[in-house]
């Protein structure tokens, strides 16, 4: 059954990557937005307004599905040679950029409670870290180097 589903089980895993990682490249940048407007201002309130619906009606469901449709994938028999070493680093990094979803997760309840203290550039940084895991991750996947 899970091999004859496997191209569309496939499909339905790129599909919610593509929407995680999206929304995962975008908040960080709506936290160094919101690190310009001063507290309790109109815009301070509309950017904890898109930050609350950016994650919890995108970011979280894609996240949620990626993990569903790729540990089916897992379990599709001959998909995952565990002999080979890029499916060991492909895991790290998805563990590694769950672990920052949970992070930017913590960072919108700190914007919420107005009670950030992080600088603009903290943000800026953050920033990148999901894009090197992501391209670590395509290159597991694809190339399959070991
Ligand atoms: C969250 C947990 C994840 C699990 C358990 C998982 C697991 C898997 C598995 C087992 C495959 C099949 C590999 C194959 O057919 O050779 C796969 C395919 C793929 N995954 Fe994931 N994955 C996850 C997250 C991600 C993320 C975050 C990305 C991208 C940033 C990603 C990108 C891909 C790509 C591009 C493929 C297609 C490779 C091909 O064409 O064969 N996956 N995933």
């Amino acid at each position: 059954m899970l091999i004859a589903l496997y191209p569309w089980i496939k499909a339905f895993h790129l599909i919610s990557v593509i929407a995680w990682m999206a929304a995962t490249f975008y908040l960080p940048r709506l936290y160094v937005y919101h690190c310009q407007v001063p507290i309790g201002s109109a815009e301070s309130e509309r950017f904890k307004i898109m930050e609350r619906r950016l994650l919890k009606q995108i970011m979280t469901p894609a996240m949620i599905a990626t993990w569903v449709f790729g540990l089916l994938l897992v379990l599709t028999p001959g998909v995952v040679l565990w002999s080979q070493g890029w499916w060991y680093v492909k895991l790290v990094s998805v563990l590694a950029l769950s672990g920052f979803h949970g992070a930017t997760s913590k960072w919108r309840k700190d914007f919420l409670n107005d009670r950030n203290r992080r600088p603009e550039k903290f943000y800026r940084i953050a920033n990148e870290v999901p894009t090197i895991l992501m391209i670590i991750v395509v290159i597991m996947v694809i190339v399959k180097p070991f």
